[in-house]
């Protein structure tokens, strides 16, 4: 059988495996399309939120010597209900519409925007980890990630994704308490709470003096993270964090993933990235005789 790298995440069919990650590159329709064009599966919109937010002042991003930017861009956005108006009812590219908000009442509120629009999925932003009561805040909370999950559950039939990160209690927690409240799948992970202090000013670089960390410094982390979850839940999962290469995508299948999203490469690879990925993978699935990324998911278990 000729291999396909068309994958599913559950119930979310793509023709590619490679999306687009949230925040990279903004909610510009024209770049989603064009993205879509060169090969990415589906784009992953920045995090909404009910209301637009402004985000922190500058600096917000800085690139790590050796690999990797940490960021703290403060979840500026335009809001859930100035995104939904920009979407044309004859769209074709597969929209992940990222939701961030405090209380369950936050996400309902968003879900009506999007109602009579084109969304392929939605992910849950329970893992930034730079802004106050959204985020990390909300995924260490499992009450919180429980109500959160269970409303969204309820009020919408689109497949809904939570996307976990680093927090101050166990990640594995929030994916089993997302898992047990009808969660569809998982995205692992966000950036990694870090910082950056400049030695002549003597002070935190960013203006928010915490951001988080992205890019290859933070691959071997998501790569271990995937595999723990998909070791201990039958779950979908999108792989997050530092992937580059071919090769780097085809760790996180072999680790469990179904898919994988890129951020940071981007910025050094603009678009062709996506297109040289989707063909490295193609190429190792005709050289091993997989038919299926399904066939490879989770192949590093055995052992
Ligand atoms: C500038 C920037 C903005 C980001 N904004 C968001 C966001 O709005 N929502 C979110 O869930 N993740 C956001 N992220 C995290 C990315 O989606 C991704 O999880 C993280 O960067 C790790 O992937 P990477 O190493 O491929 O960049 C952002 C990352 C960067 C670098």
């Amino acid at each position: 059988m000729e291999p396909s790298i068309a994958t599913s995440i559950g119930k979310i069919q793509l023709d590619k495996p490679v999306m687009l990650a949230s925040g990279i590159l903004g909610i510009s329709l024209d770049v989603f399309s064009r993205l879509h064009r060169s090969g990415a599966g589906a784009v992953v919109t920045k995090s909404l939120s009910t209301a637009p937010w402004e985000g922190y002042p500058n600096p917000t991003i800085f690139s790590v010597k050796g690999g990797g930017w940490i960021n703290a861009v403060g979840l500026s956005n335009p809001g859930a209900a100035n995104f939904a108006k920009t979407i044309e009812p004859n769209q074709n590219v597969p929209i992940v519409v990222s939701l961030v908000g405090s209380v369950p009442e936050d996400f309902e509120t968003m879900l009506k925007e999007f109602e009579n629009c084109k969304v392929k999925a939605y992910e849950l932003n329970l893992s930034c980890p730079h802004v106050a009561k959204v985020g990390l805040e909300v995924g260490d909370d499992p009450g919180l990630v429980k109500a959160i999950v269970s409303t969204v559950k309820n009020t919408t039939n689109v497949p809904v994704i939570a996307k976990v990160g680093l927090g101050t209690s166990s990640y594995l927690n929030t994916v089993k308490t997302a898992i047990d409240s009808g969660i569809d799948a998982i995205t692992a992970i966000n950036t990694v709470r870090a910082m950056a202090i400049d030695v002549n000013l003597q002070r935190p670089i960013l203006s928010n003096k915490f951001g988080g960390l992205s890019g290859t410094p933070i691959k071997p982390i998501a790569l271990r993270c995937v595999y723990e979850i998909s070791s201990q839940h039958d779950i979908p999962i999108i792989g997050c964090g530092g992937i580059s290469t071919w090769e780097d995508a085809v760790e996180f299948f072999l680790a469990g993933a179904s898919a994988v999203q890129l951020g940071s490469a981007i910025g050094d690879n603009w678009v062709g990235v996506f297109d040289q990925i989707n063909q490295g993978i193609l190429q190792y699935m005709e050289k091993k005789g997989h038919s299926t990324i399904r066939e490879m998911a989770g192949l590093a278990k055995r052992s």
